[in-house]
């Protein structure tokens, strides 16, 4: 019987999304988690690569813990599988560690080692989330232009906002970068997001030869600073809070995403881009 197969989404490569911003603690992990968790729950599976070293972690968001990352599989000490975990059902994590700053290093062996490691997890997934560190550095750079799509975290801070603009920049200029997705975090309302998004492309339309996406916003919530808090997400926490409803709808324009790049796509292009082999 087959009961379920009616309500599954169809299957096609993996989507690869990486979450990234110019400036530190905007929101990048708290959107990963949230959406990883919105996506399971539509049937979809999940993999998040955690690639940043910050302070609260995709695992802890999940309320786990986690004992080996990444830097044990390039160390050689256990196979990729074994430092997957699962954080709910249909959401996995690879914890990145300090791995993540290695990537772009790796040995003719190593490289080998990993892209076939890589081949088992062709088709486990449909969507890969890719949480970086904020900030322009290589891996950083490297880990959002292997990404199909890459979506830019910003507020209305200003330092949040001209250090959104240098990540873009880099990127383009050094890696050819040119379509971004961008999202607003801790507004008060949409039209605040709006202008955010609006002063951005402005920049980037006259100095840079980049399309900027506006996906949506989500406003500052308390619901979401309690759930935080608690080691909750805010989704499963406050389902009816306003920053829910906004994950809600971002999760929306995400899974029919035409931002995504027609080229890229799929766990191995990935992989093959963060290490250099491609
Ligand atoms: N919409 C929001 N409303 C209220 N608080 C928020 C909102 N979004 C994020 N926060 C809070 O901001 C803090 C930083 O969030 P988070 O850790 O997700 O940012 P980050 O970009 O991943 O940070 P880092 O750059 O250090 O990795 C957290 O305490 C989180 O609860
Ligand atoms: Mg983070």
């Amino acid at each position: 019987m087959s009961a379920t197969a009616a309500n599954e989404p169809v299957r096609t490569k993996t989507k690869t999304i990486s979450v990234t911003s110019g400036k530190g603690g905007v929101g990048k992990t708290t959107l990963i988690s949230n959406l990883a968790l919105l996506l399971a729950r539509q049937g979809y599976r999940v993999l998040v690569l955690d690639g940043d070293l910050g302070m609260a972690n995709v695992d802890v968001m999940f309320g786990i813990r986690v004992t080996r990352t990444l830097e044990s599989v390039l160390n050689g000490e256990c196979p990729l599988r074994d430092v997957i975990v699962e954080a709910i059902p249909n959401v996995s994590l690879i914890p990145g560690g300090s791995g993540v700053y290695g990537l772009q290093n790796l040995s003719v062996f190593q490289k080998k080692l990993l892209l076939d490691q890589v081949n088992e997890l062709n088709d486990r997934y449909d969507y890969m989330l890719i949480d970086t560190a904020p900030g322009i550095d290589d891996n950083v750079l490297y880990l959002n232009s292997a990404a199909q799509e890459t979506l830019v975290v910003v507020t209305g801070d200003p330092s949040s906002l001209t250090d959104a603009y240098a990540l873009i920049k880099v990127l383009n200029k050094r890696l050819n970068e040119q379509k971004f997705s961008i999202v607003a975090n801790m507004v008060q309302d949409e039209s605040e997001a709006l202008s955010i998004y609006r002063r951005l492309s402005d920049v980037a339309n006259r100095f840079l030869c980049v399309s900027l996406d506006y996906k949506g916003f989500i406003p500052s919530d308390a619901n979401l600073r309690v759930a935080t808090k608690t080691q909750q997400l805010v989704v499963r926490a406050a389902p009816r809070s306003p920053s829910s409803y906004a994950i809600q709808m971002l999760c929306e324009n995400l899974s029919h995403s035409k931002s995504l790049s027609a080229v890229k796509g799929g766990m191995q292009f990935f992989w093959e881009q963060i290490i250099g082999v491609a």
